[in-house]
Parts: C-alpha cells; sequence; structure tokens
C-alpha cells in the first residue's frame, strides 16, 4: 500500500485524528462508509416508515457475499448473527451429541466460547488444553481426542495473550476423523488472512465489532456445507422458510437450503449494513495487505516494548499471533500507566493487570513509537 492510499484509507476513520487507537482487540472503531450506511437504512425509515423487505434483503445478500469473500468460502455458509456467543449457541445446537460424548475445549478460553459449552451441555465431558499449551502446536488437543470426542472448540486468537492456534493442524488431525471443529474467530477475523474452505473447519463465527470494524451487534456465522445436512435443526424459525413475498402467510414454506436459515427471525438489518460496509474496506484494501500490516505493526510494537524492558506474552512466531500485543512490567502498576496512557490519548486495553494493545491495519508504524515512547524506559523512572 502507498503512503497516499494508506492516507486515504486513514481519513475514513475519523478516530485516527483524536487518538492513537490501539485497541481493537476490544472494539473497532467506526468509519465513515459504515455509519453512512446504517444512517442510510435509518433515515429511509424515518422519512418512508419502512425500508421495503426486498430491498433490505438485497442489502443483506449484498453482505453475505462480501463476508463469503473475505472468509474464502460460499454465500450459502454464511449467516449473519448478533454476536459471538449466538454462533457458538448454533453450533451446540445443531451438532447430534450422542450419550458419552466428550468434547476438547480451552480452559482459559473467552467466556462466550465457554459458558455456552457449560449451560447447555452439561452431561457432555469437557477436557481442556491451554492457550499456553497450543503456542507449542495442536498435539496437546490431539491428545486429548478419542473415539468419543465429538468436538474440539478453539479460540482462533486468544483474547489475552493473543496466542493465535494451529487451526489447520486440527482441522487435518479430524478430517479422516467424525469430530466437528468450532472456531471462535472473534479475535482474528479481519486481521488474518484465511481462506476458511481450505481449512475444513464446521462452524466459525465471530462478532463484526472489533477487527471486522463493523457495529457492535452484528456478527458472521460460518457453517461448512459439507456438514450442513448431518445437523439438527436448531435455532429454526420462520425467516429459516424462503418467502417470496408475505400475501400469502398461511402455505408453509419450506426451510432455506443454506447458513442463512439459522437466521430465524428479522435482522438486525441496521448492523449488517453497516457491516456490509467495513467488510467492503477490508477487502478494499485486501486482507492479505489487511494481514501485512497488522503483522508488520505487531513486530515493532514487540520490539519496541521489550528495549523498553516489558515481558511480552503475546508469541513472536508471526504464524502463532494475530493483531494482538500482551505485555507488563513487574516495576510498574499497570493500571495506573494504562490509565496515563489514555489521558493521553493513546488507547489500548488493560486485561489481568497486563496492557493489551492491538493495532489495525490503518494504524502506522509513527503512531507504534508515539505510543511506546510514552511508556516507561528500562531503569528509567516508572512515572
Ligand atoms: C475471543 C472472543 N470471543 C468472543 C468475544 C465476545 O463475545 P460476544 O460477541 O458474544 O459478546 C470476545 C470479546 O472480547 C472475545 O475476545
Amino acid at each position: 500500500m502507498t503512503d497516499l492510499q494508506l492516507k486515504a484509507f486513514r481519513e475514513l476513520f475519523p478516530v485516527t485524528r483524536r487518538y492513537i487507537y490501539l485497541n481493537h482487540a476490544s472494539n473497532g472503531p467506526l468509519a465513515t462508509p459504515v455509519v453512512q450506511a446504517m444512517n442510510g437504512y435509518i433515515e429511509q425509515c424515518r422519512q418512508h416508515g419502512e425500508v421495503p423487505y426486498s430491498e433490505a434483503e438485497a442489502g443483506v445478500e449484498e453482505g453475505r457475499a462480501l463476508a463469503a469473500r473475505l472468509m474464502g468460502v460460499r454465500c450459502e455458509e454464511i449467516a449473519f448473527i448478533k454476536n459471538t456467543s449466538a454462533g457458538a449457541i448454533v453450533a451446540i445446537g445443531s451438532i447430534p451429541w450422542e450419550h458419552g460424548d466428550n468434547l476438547v475445549m480451552m480452559k482459559d478460553a473467552f467466556p462466550s466460547n465457554v459458558y455456552p459449552f457449560h449451560y447447555l451441555l452439561p452431561h457432555v465431558e469437557k477436557r481442556y488444553v491451554t492457550s499456553a499449551e497450543l503456542v507449542n502446536g495442536a498435539d496437546c488437543v490431539f491428545r486429548l481426542v478419542d473415539r468419543h470426542t465429538r468436538a474440539i472448540v478453539i479460540d482462533w486468537v486468544h483474547f489475552l495473550s493473543g496466542v493465535r492456534a494451529d487451526v489447520a493442524a486440527i482441522a487435518a488431525f479430524c478430517r479422516t476423523r467424525a469430530i466437528h471443529i468450532l472456531v471462535d474467530a472473534m479475535q482474528g477475523l479481519g486481521a488474518v488472512d484465511q481462506n476458511f474452505a481450505d481449512l475444513s473447519v464446521d462452524f466459525v463465527y465471530a462478532g463484526g465489532g472489533k477487527w471486522l470494524l463493523g457495529p457492535q451487534g452484528s456478527g458472521i456465522l460460518y457453517v461448512n456445507s459439507a456438514i450442513l445436512p448431518k445437523l439438527k435443526p436448531a435455532n429454526l424459525g420462520w425467516l429459516s422458510a424462503q418467502w417470496e413475498e408475505f400475501n400469502d402467510i398461511y402455505t408453509q414454506k419450506p426451510m432455506k437450503p443454506g447458513a442463512n436459515r439459522f437466521e430465524e427471525g428479522t435482522k438486525n438489518y441496521i448492523g449488517i449494513y453497516g457491516l456490509r460496509e467495513s467488510l467492503r474496506i477490508l477487502l478494499d484494501v485486501g486482507m492479505s495487505e489487511v494481514a501485512e500490516r497488522v503483522r508488520m505493526l505487531v513486530q515493532l510494537l514487540r520490539r519496541r516494548l521489550e528495549e523498553r524492558g516489558f515481558e511480552v506474552i503475546t508469541p513472536a512466531d508471526p504464524q502463532r499471533h494475530a493483531g494482538i500485543v500482551t505485555a507488563s512490567r513487574p516495576d510498574i502498576d499497570t493500571s495506573v500507566l494504562h490509565a496515563r496512557l489514555k489521558q493521553q490519548g493513546f488507547i489500548c486495553s488493560l486485561r489481568e493487570n497486563r496492557l493489551r494493545i492491538s493495532p489495525h491495519f490503518y494504524n502506522t508504524e509513527e503512531e507504534i513509537e508515539k505510543f511506546c515512547a510514552a511508556l516507561p524506559v528500562r531503569g528509567g523512572p516508572v512515572a
């Protein structure tokens, strides 16, 4: 990307004028076209009372095609959902669990990838790996698998350490076994260039409000079309059926053949319209370019943090991280430092007494340098 192109993309994000925003693992800022699309929908409702169903749905289908392109999958494998949790819940409800099944999951996964499995599958035995074990590859997962393992549930990128699991290795291992793979992609989708059709995982779900740079309350669920016919019907509603129009309400309609059957009722059109535009921006940049820029900024950040004596818990191997860098220094009260950085206009997260810093493609090397220059130097005064 040329400097001029980068400048043009940065112009789309007004947040860049006010802050050095390095907090995409928490919240993706909205770009102007995203807001304009949502406002356009709202304005039409204000002026005309409604957006006609066929028009609203056409806008959704455009978004679906963009989501499919971003993930390298087919349109009919994409459903819009309201958050990451909703994706996990659809997957849990659709898998035909049997008595004696076990499930391999992460002990320290983000809670949205833990609680649904505990609440909804109390009788399924849980076997645990940790994100720290996943740094060294997927053997820790394979060791726990036996012929009763029905599913493996992984946070693609860990919300705290930033460890990126080797989902490709897990998928390859499961290909010859009847094990479902569920991927919480909330901290990876939009930051990592990944063709999911190549992976042969079963479910991938991510909210739109972080690395995808969409609004909160939007999200994407991918369901591998190879498993769709084998799933138990779940989360189905009246809009899981194929409606052409609403004049004839009472003739029963057949179920949609694709993953959009999981869009069970009236959609969050406003959110989906916004997400559609943020997907368009990411695709305009190109996901390989996005991922390359994130990787470059993360490497610079990590180098500077280490120079200043910070302990970085995120793995250095570019294959084992995405856009999150998490660090702390034993002699520094991180909550005080975090508050001071915020006051100075540097936005990142405080998580488990560490700084979690998460740049996106539109951040610059200069911003990373400025952020790191605001950190205490090694051996210098702390406050
Ligand atoms: C890995 C991961 N999954 C999911 C979520 C959020 O879940 P939901 O979109 O259901 O609120 C987060 C939020 O920080 C996360 O880090």
